[in-house]
């Protein structure tokens, strides 16, 4: 059994794949060739973002659209703690300040209440300007951006959304990658909508944002590539990324409704001491994982042994709250992060993927049903 099933995707679409990667080969266009743009315009429809900016991964993603945003050294922006490390990681990459908050124990997602006590906090007691806030789609539903929007309205603060995990998700049918000033995602070959190498991109509906991550994605770019205007990256979805890319996402649809089955499946046949995923009301999940929580780390090792002794993979993610990461080590802190550390010792992950059959299923749920 996998964890996620890459191989079963890549039986189910293997002529269209390959016919796409030929067609790659034939025309040797590859960097920024045609299926490119393609792809960018297909995103930008699927999301409802005037702009979609393809870039070489979901980390680069981030740095992007704080460099479009105009963070800089002297600035310091929000970020929850519970999150992959690249989201704060990115921050602290431009020079600024991560100021880590905590998250809702039912959604693992930011948590607005966090949010203001560390915005008060820090305006009264930070040494950098804040100026924006990351907030984060855990495990594939998005934040509360009702709440957070209003949030960053009234204390004057830009909002990026990473939607590395995300994409596919919605609220109220509004998609993930269509909130805050920009948004971003990742294409990393576990994620929801997965190529076969990194890959990423950043969505805004504001066209000077656009410009400016055209530019910085191509060595600050002016008119042309030689004509360097600022200092940028280089950060450009390959070709061949693109045309698998395009191939999976004429297929996203479908497999997002397999992934709602198999959580609803699992929302339903797991029983005893476990707490399952929960959405907040309006949302649809893009399940890109599922994470079950139990009361604290030693429940935790039992279930993961459990699973291991009946060859079912599993994951934790994430085992460290980034605040406490050895990179942050030390970094102040301006409000209370008892639930990331919570979630960090008690959350566990189970195979998620669009190709899960019923019968590992089965599997998974009487292992942890006869716990
Ligand atoms: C929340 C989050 N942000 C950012 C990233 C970074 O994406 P990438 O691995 O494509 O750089 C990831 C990837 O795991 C992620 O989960």
């Amino acid at each position: 059994m996998n964890f996620i099933d890459l191989k079963a995707q890549y039986e189910h679409l293997k002529v269209r794949i390959d016919q796409r990667i030929a067609k790659v080969l034939e025309h040797g266009q590859y960097i920024m060739g045609p299926e490119v743009q393609e792809l960018e315009e297909r995103l930008s429809d699927y999301v409802g973002a005037k702009h979609c900016i393809s870039c070489a991964n979901g980390t680069d993603a981030l740095q992007l659209a704080l460099m479009a945003l105009g963070v800089k050294h002297d600035d310091a922006v929000i970020v929850p703690s519970f999150t992959f490390f690249a989201s704060a990681e990115a921050v602290a990459a431009v020079g600024a300040e991560p100021v880590f908050v905590d998250i809702e124990p039912d959604t693992y997602n930011l948590s607005p209440s966090s949010l203001i006590a560390a915005i008060e906090a820090y305006r009264k007691q930070g040494r950098k300007n804040l100026k924006a806030v990351m907030s984060v789609d855990l495990f594939g539903q998005c934040a509360n951006y009702p709440e957070i929007e209003k949030i960053c309205a009234e204390f004057d603060l830009l909002l990026i959304e990473d939607a590395a995990q995300g994409f596919g998700g919605s609220i109220n049918g509004n998609k993930a990658c269509s909130f805050g000033d920009i948004a971003t995602t990742s294409f990393f070959p576990a994620k929801p909508l997965g190529c076969y190498g990194d890959g990423g991109a950043v969505f805004t509906d504001n066209d000077e944002y656009a410009e400016l991550l055209r530019s910085f994605r191509v060595h600050g770019k002016g008119t042309d590539k030689y004509d360097n205007i600022r200092i940028g990256m280089n950060s450009r979805l390959d070709t061949i990324q693109a045309a698998i890319l395009l191939e999976k996402l004429a297929v996203f649809p479908q497999e997002l409704n397999a992934r709602q089955e198999a959580a609803t499946w699992y929302q339903s046949n797991i029983h005893g001491n476990y707490k399952l995923p929960a959405l907040a009301e309006g949302r649809q999940s893009s399940w890109a994982q599922y994470t079950l929580r139990v009361t604290g780390q030693v429940e935790r090792d039992v279930c993961l042994a459990a699973l291991k002794d009946r060859g079912i993979p599993s994951a934790v993610y994430y085992p460290v709250p980034v605040h406490s990461s050895g990179a942050f080590l030390g970094a102040d802190v301006y409000t209370d992060l008892h639930q990331s550390e919570k979630a960090s010792v008690s959350v566990f992950s189970v195979p998620m993927h669009p190709y899960l059959s019923e019968a590992d299923q089965e599997k998974i749920a009487g292992a942890l049903n006869s716990l």
